[in-house]
C-alpha cells in the first residue's frame, strides 16, 4: 500500500524543511557559541529523530546529544494528558545549556512537563526547538525559541511524526485523511 494515498495533502516539501532546519542550526550555533556554554540537545523519541539528526548536522559548535522517551498518544489521535518517562537521560544535566527537540507542540502538556523536569535539575538554561506547532490546540502556554513551521489543526504525519507508528519515514510533512484515524 502506498502511504501517500492516505494523505489529504503534502503540507511542507522536503526541500522547504531542509532549508528551514539549516537556518535553525545556524541560529543555534550563533546563540550558543563561545564562553563556557555546555550545549546539550535532548531529542524526544521517537517523533523528533529525523528533525533532531537534520538539526544537529547544522550545528557547527560542540554539542552533546541525548534522548528521552515519553508516553503520549498511544495509537489514538488524542493526547491522554498524562506524561510518563519511558526512557530517561543517560547523564546528569546539572549546569548544561539544554535545547529540547520536539516534533510538534499540540496541547503543550508534554513540554510543560519537560520544562519542569529540567528546571528541577538545575540546568544553566533551557530552550525549545520544535519542527512544528499547532497553536489552535494549545492548552498550556509554551515559549518556543526555535520553530520550524506553524501547522493547521489537522493530523500531521511524516518527517518523524506518526499515526499509530506509521508514516514516520515519509521525507516530507503531510496531512492524514480523516477517514484513516476515524476508522
Ligand atoms: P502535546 O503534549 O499535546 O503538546 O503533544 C505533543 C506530542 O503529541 C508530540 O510530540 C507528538 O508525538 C504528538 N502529536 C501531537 N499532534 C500530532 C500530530 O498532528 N501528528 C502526530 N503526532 C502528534
Ligand atoms: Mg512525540
Amino acid at each position: 500500500m502506498n502511504m501517500i494515498n492516505d494523505l489529504k495533502e503534502i503540507l511542507i516539501k522536503e526541500e522547504t524543511i531542509t532549508k528551514r532546519v539549516r537556518k535553525l542550526g545556524e541560529q543555534i550555533s550563533k546563540d550558543y557559541e563561545g564562553e563556557n556554554r555546555k550545549l546539550l540537545v535532548v531529542g524526544i523519541l521517537k517523533g523528533s529523530v529525523i528533525f533532531a539528526s537534520e538539526l544537529i548536522k547544522n550545528i557547527t559548535i560542540p554539542c552533546q546529544i541525548d534522548f528521552m522517551a515519553l508516553s503520549s498518544y498511544g495509537s489514538s489521535s488524542e493526547t491522554s494528558g498524562v506524561v510518563r518517562i519511558l526512557k530517561d537521560l543517560d547523564y546528569n544535566v546539572e549546569g548544561s545549556d539544554i535545547i529540547i527537540i520536539e516534533d510538534i507542540i499540540d496541547s503543550g502538556v508534554t513540554l510543560d512537563y519537560l520544562l519542569k523536569y529540567f528546571k528541577a535539575r538545575n540546568v544553566n538554561s533551557i530552550e525549545i526547538a520544535t519542527l512544528l506547532t499547532k497553536p489552535a490546540r494549545r492548552k498550556v502556554d509554551i515559549n518556543v525559541k526555535y520553530l520550524g513551521f506553524e501547522v493547521p489543526d489537522e493530523f500531521i504525519v511524516g518527517y518523524g511524526l506518526d499515526y499509530a507508528e506509521k508514516y514516520r519515514n515519509l521525507p516530507f510533512i503531510g496531512v492524514l485523511k480523516e477517514e484513516i484515524y476515524e476508522k
